[in-house]
């Protein structure tokens, strides 16, 4: 399966900054990219990033959207807001929305449905907290997370990404080991198996302190299928030897 390395921006960034970074990526990317590439931007930047990326090979998301269709929700994006942007992917229940915005499963579920139904792919969050992974219950908790979403959506899940983050390794500079990392990927995958027939569509990435150091043993494991990148997507050579090590 080809790998996707999604750029996680969260809030970071400006109208200089990112035209620099997006000048940057481009001009370093080969034209044929040894992975598929997207950057998930905050969303005042998507219409810069549109223009900036048209007709190249970084495709680009945002980093959330309302579980509602349209109408009296102020301060939300909709899904369909964000097809007009040409957006192709869109992270959903990430942890820091779960965390700080109190989002639930059903929420995150609900809001991966809205994608779906808008032609976007939802790049769907799941990850333990280290108490939870201390308690023995990481197998528990992201079958939990992944089981809300395959509930709502149905057979559409063959049309998700799905990012294993384990709270502790996000932003912390602790890495999951490949081992770790692994075998939550190995959980997640049999649970696709079993809900639909075409689950090896189904890209899993890993995300939490990915970099270019330790992207490739992360990237050589069976069913690790690309990354989702926080800090290190922030700077260009980093994130493009995080993409070259995806060959
Ligand atoms: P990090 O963030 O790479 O900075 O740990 C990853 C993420 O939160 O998506």
């Amino acid at each position: 399966m080809r790998k996707l390395i999604v750029g996680n921006w969260k809030m970071n960034g400006s109208l200089l900054s990112n035209a620099d970074l997006l000048r940057a990526l481009r001009t370093g990317l080969p034209a044929e990219p040894a992975a598929d590439v997207a950057v998930c931007v905050p969303f005042p930047y998507l219409a810069q990033v549109q223009g900036a990326c048209a007709g190249g090979p970084i495709a680009w998301g945002a980093q959330d959207v309302s579980a509602h269709e349209a109408g009296a929700y102020t301060g939300e994006v909709s899904a369909s807001m964000l097809r007009d942007f040409g957006c192709r992917y869109v992270i959903v229940g990430h942890s820091e929305r779960r965390q700080y915005h109190g989002e639930t499963d059903d929420v995150v579920a609900r809001k991966a449905q809205r994608a779906l139904a808008a032609g976007i792919t939802p790049i769907v969050c799941v990850g333990e907290t280290q108490a939870q992974r201390d308690q023995g219950d990481t197998e528990f908790i992201v079958k939990r997370q992944l089981a809300a979403v395959i509930h709502v959506v149905g057979h559409c899940v063959s049309e998700i990404v799905v990012a294993y983050e384990p709270v502790w390794a996000i932003g912390t500079g602790r890495t999951a080991t490949p081992e770790q990392a692994q075998a939550v990927h190995a959980v997640l995958r049999a649970q696709l198996r079993a809900a639909v027939p075409n689950e090896r569509r189904v890209r899993i990435l890993y995300g939490g302190s990915m970099n270019a150091g330790n992207a490739a043993a992360l990237l050589a494991q069976p069913d690790i299928d690309g990354g989702l990148i926080g800090g290190a997507s922030l700077k260009a050579d980093e994130f493009l030897r995080i993409i070259a090590a995806a060959d």
